[in-house]
């Protein structure tokens, strides 16, 4: 018998190339691959890639420059750029990279096992479709893995909002939901291996309208409210959301489901309407914050987090300023604040740039602001009872660390603790990235 081969996957970005990554490992494993954590052992890398913000592609290039030696000294490794770096540039990989043999688009790494066999009969596949076939429903089924406590579960891809600084629309297409009994399903599967813990995703996951188990269109808050019925997940969570999917069914979900999890990812960009409107958002500071505070009358206990971009072309000081005014008012729990990178073929590409001077500036300002709210949001969970799901051991003997119910990591030590557990702790102590608890 031969050893089987194994595969090593590099993932950049956001959770849902995490998932597509697991995914594809999967694929791979019904033609035989097992995963390695060291590229130097394995016979397949596949890198993850992500186009969000500036210069993805030359970091792209510059890996597979330190990627070649391996491939020099095995003639045997095959190499595969996968995800939205690979649907932006497509065959141009294969042009610029000769140690390239395969390419794979988000929408089509169902097809892999197939490409991996034409790899090693020398071809060099490129598929970057939009194919009408679900993917998901399309994956080889490989042996069922073991899984963590806490899983993600994709049910909405793509973007039609079309913000003016965004590629997404482009590298991940037109927005398509999963149908709900799908969905079901496969989280009724993660449940049995174990998973406590869900984390829909979707690039515009608010924006879901699948079709449900009735055969009628399910809103995002409909599939949670049917995910809660599950016995035995206890938590779910879903992220990307944009303000303008924010429905009254989702908001009452909040309110009145205990298994919703009282957080939530809802970017807003920037807090000036001039510069919200010339990013296309379609919505205003002020319908930003009233959402939030209907959030807060039903869960008055909600941890925010966001997104900002700094620098957009037009951002003058007073614009900046706005944004500061918004993150004051809000009150995040955690943001990530990036400076604007113009990218190819988005709309806003055309427009004249700040110098980056500047962006720095404000960046710095925007962050120093943010890590205050944040430091004052973890100050205050000190002295506070909360629930963790633990996941894994600590880095002390007998530690094991978890996520609370606002997203926290926390650590604690105790008789008995083990991952799955979901246990009532106090926290005793803030530190720049953790909490710590002792359990009750
Ligand atoms: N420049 C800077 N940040 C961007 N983002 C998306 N596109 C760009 C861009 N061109 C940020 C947004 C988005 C997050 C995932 O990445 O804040 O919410
Ligand atoms: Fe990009 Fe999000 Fe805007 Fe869609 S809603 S275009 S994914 S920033």
């Amino acid at each position: 018998m031969t050893a089987p081969r194994k595969l090593f996957i590099k993932t950049y970005g956001c959770q849902m190339n995490v998932y597509d990554s697991e995914r594809m490992a999967e694929a791979l494993g019904a033609s035989g691959y097992v995963p390695t954590d060291t590229a130097a052992d394995a016979d397949m890398i596949l890198l993850n890639t992500c186009h969000i913000r500036e210069k993805a592609a030359e970091k792209v290039y510059s890996e597979l420059g330190r990627l070649k030696p391996l491939k020099d000294g095995n003639p045997d490794l095959k190499i595969g750029i996968a995800g939205c770096v690979a649907q932006a540039e497509g065959a141009e990989i294969m042009r610029r990279a000769p140690v390239v043999d395969l390419v794979v688009g988000p929408q089509t790494y169902h097809r892999l096992p197939a490409m991996e066999a034409a790899a090693r009969a020398g071809e060099r596949p490129v598929d970057t479709d939009f194919p009408d076939e679900d993917k998901f429903e399309h994956l080889p089924k490989g042996p069922r893995a073991v899984r963590g406590v806490s899983a993600f579960l994709t049910v909405q891809e793509g973007c039609d909002k079309f913000c003016a600084f965004c590629v997404v629309p482009y590298t991940r297409g037109a927005e398509v939901s999963r149908p709900a009994e799908r969905i079901l399903r496969e989280a009724r599967d993660l449940v049995e291996r174990g998973v406590r813990e869900v984390t829909l995703l979707g690039q515009n996951v608010n924006g879901y309208h699948g079709e449900g188990l009735d055969g009628r269109d399910w809103s995002l808050a409909r599939l949670v409210r049917e995910l809660a019925e599950i016995d035995g997940l206890w938590r779910i969570r879903y992220t990307t959301s944009h303000p303008n999917d924010m429905s009254d069914d989702l908001i009452a979900a909040h309110g009145d489901l205990d298994k919703l999890m009282p957080y939530l990812h809802l970017p807003v960009q920037s807090g000036s309407d001039k510069i919200l409107k010339a990013m296309n958002r379609k919505h205003t500071a002020a319908e930003y914050l009233e959402i939030l505070d209907r959030l807060r009358e039903v869960r008055p206990d909600l941890a925010l987090s966001g997104d900002f971009i700094v620098g957009f072309p037009g951002e003058g000081e007073a614009e900046f300023e706005a944004t500061m005014e918004l993150v004051r008012k809000a009150g995040y729990h955690s943001a990530f604040s990036f400076k604007y990178s113009a990218r190819p073929g988005t709309p806003a590409a055309e427009r004249p740039v700040l110098p980056d001077a500047v962006l720095d500036v404000r960046l710095h300002e925007l962050q120093a602001l943010i890590t205050e709210q944040q430091r004052a949001a973890q100050q205050a969970m000190v002295g506070r009872e909360v629930q963790v799901l633990f996941e894994k051991p600590g880095r002390m003997p007998g530690q094991m660390v978890g996520k609370s119910d606002y997203l926290h990591a926390v650590h604690a030590t105790g008789e008995g603790i083990a991952p799955g557990q979901l246990r009532r702790v106090r926290i005793t102590e803030s530190a720049t990235n953790s909490l710590a608890a002792v359990l009750l």
